[in-house]
């Protein structure tokens, strides 16, 4: 057992792919899923399962080439992995319904299969992403970055994203956080990371999908978020019919592992809120 739940492996939508799931919780309680952001893997939801899987069953999968998932041929694309969530949700939830929670580009991949199959979802907590496709310069800055990786491995690649994404002065002020993301993010495979960056340029738009969320939902930001600002939460919170925005003081990209305890709070107000 990981602090994350117990990873159990299951299928993926290719056949031979497997994903590592990581489930804690009583089997019988509602089911809370978690859609980790880029280039982390499940175990960034620890501080949440640990606060929420005492009444919730917890389910946070390693999304295809991250943690304990398969790379398979690192090729993916937004679609693939949207699949791949269809595919895990079948083995773990069956018809039911979840409340789910996606990180950045977890967030992209929840909001891709709200537009596919909203049915599947009866909560929506959207954290530190956005509804828009990368742009020219996007798009280029992936294509530097797969390069890079191929060429100089990860750590470069990891140690100036995480520069770029925590609160400024993260590093100095609380190394333990920094090093312990790093590792995290060093566990992945780089053929899996040049993948999701792949996955991540080829996305569409998903803007139109914002006013047919019917679901409670959240919109959660970091105050420093320096990727997704505040006013960009903000504003697509409002065009979310049942939305309600929250903003996490002090953390950057990362909110729910910047300030775990705010985050817990603002999450577990809106749990019980649609319980
Ligand atoms: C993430 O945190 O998932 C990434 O920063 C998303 C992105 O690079 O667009």
């Amino acid at each position: 057992m990981s602090d994350s739940g117990v990873i159990r492996r299951l299928d993926s939508s290719s056949p031979g792919v497997l994903l590592g799931v990581r489930e804690a919780g009583e089997a019988s309680s509602p089911p809370l899923l978690f859609l980790h952001g880029f280039p982390l893997h499940g175990a960034m939801w620890a501080p949440q399962v640990a606060a929420f899987s005492s009444e919730l069953r917890t389910i946070a999968p390693d999304a295809r080439g991250a943690g304990a998932s398969d790379v398979g041929t690192g090729q993916y694309t937004m679609e693939l992995l949207v699949d791949d969530l269809f595919a895990v949700l079948d083995q773990v939830a069956h018809d039911e319904p979840v409340v789910a929670v996606g990180l950045s580009m977890g967030g992209y991949i929840l909001l891709r299969a709200l537009e596919r199959e909203p049915q599947r979802f009866r909560g929506v907590v959207l954290c530190d992403t956005r509804s828009a496709a990368d742009g020219r310069t996007g798009k280029l800055a992936r294509a530097i970055g797969i390069r890079r990786i191929e060429q100089e491995g990860l750590e470069p690649f990891v140690d100036d994203f995480l520069e770029a994404v925590l609160a400024p002065g993260t590093r100095e002020k609380r190394p333990e956080s920094w090093s312990g993301l790093k590792r995290m993010m060093m566990e992945n495979s780089p053929i899996g990371v040049r993948g999701q960056l792949l996955a991540m340029a080829s996305r569409v738009d998903t803007g139109r999908v914002l006013g047919s969320i019917s679901q409670p939902s959240l919109v959660v930001n970091g105050s420093e978020d320096r990727l997704t600002r505040p006013a960009a939460g903000k504003a697509m919170a409002a065009k979310i019919p049942n939305a309600v925005f929250s903003m996490v003081e002090g953390a950057g990209h990362l909110s729910s592992v910047e300030a775990p305890a705010e985050f817990n709070r603002i999450l577990g107000r809106y749990l019980q809120h649609i319980r």
